[in-house]
């Protein structure tokens, strides 16, 4: 496997900036979804310390991926699927996924930002968290986290649908059961 991508396979940079994210968004979700669902205060404040480093680092890495594919590397040729549509579906899903990414890092900082959270998150000073509704930001978040589990359901489902279904190997392309 090469450094960039081939015709036909991401290289090893982009599975691992795919691989990276991918675990993280999980864990962001679930952590962000689990924090505002909770009634323990001390589990929300757990929750969120983990959920904002990680969101910001997702940010940057992501912020480092669309960079990458700028200035350094091109995308493999798109699987010949069954339709021109398909492919064009799949590109405007993973261009989706760029978009409301850095959507979410964006307005989680804003929220953050706004609402003067950080020195009771991270600087030890007591108090309680605001209720982080009282801020615009809040707004795009709840949203985006909800659209990006539909673009996640889409993604995996096509993913799995050309691989089992097809047998278009496209799991292997991004480094999984060669
Ligand atoms: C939140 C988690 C995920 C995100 C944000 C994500 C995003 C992306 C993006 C943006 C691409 C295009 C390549 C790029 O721009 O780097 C891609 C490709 C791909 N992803 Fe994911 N992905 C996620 C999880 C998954 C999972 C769980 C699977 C497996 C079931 C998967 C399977 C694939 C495959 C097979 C490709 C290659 C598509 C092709 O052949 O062109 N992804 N993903
Ligand atoms: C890709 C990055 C991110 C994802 C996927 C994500 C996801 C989520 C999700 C799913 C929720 C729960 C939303 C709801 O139930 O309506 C949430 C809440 C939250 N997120 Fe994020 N987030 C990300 C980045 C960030 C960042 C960078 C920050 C701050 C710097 C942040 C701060 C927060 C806060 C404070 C809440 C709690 C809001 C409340 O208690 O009402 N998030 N996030």
């Amino acid at each position: 496997m090469t450094l960039k991508c081939t015709a036909d396979r991401y290289g090893q940079v982009a599975i691992l900036f795919h691989w990276i994210a991918a675990l993280f968004i999980v864990l962001l979700l679930a952590s962000g979804f689990r924090a505002v669902g909770t009634l323990d205060p001390a589990a929300r404040l757990l929750m969120l310390r983990f959920h904002v480093v990680a969101g910001v680092m997702v940010g940057v890495l992501t912020l480092g991926r669309a960079a990458w594919w700028m200035f350094a590397d091109r995308k493999p040729a798109p699987v010949a699927g069954p339709s021109a549509l398909s492919g064009r579906i799949a590109a405007i899903v993973h261009a989706l996924f760029y978009v409301v990414i850095l959507g979410m890092a964006a307005s989680g900082i804003g929220m953050l930002a706004l609402a003067g959270a950080g020195a009771v998150l991270f600087g030890g000073a007591a108090g309680e968290l605001p209720d982080f509704w009282n801020y615009l930001p809040r707004v795009p978040h709840g949203a985006g986290a909800r659209l990006l589990v539909v673009l996640l359901l889409l993604h995996v489902g096509g993913a799995l649908y050309h691989h089992v279904v097809r047998r278009e190997r496209v799991l292997a392309r991004i480094g999984l059961f060669r």
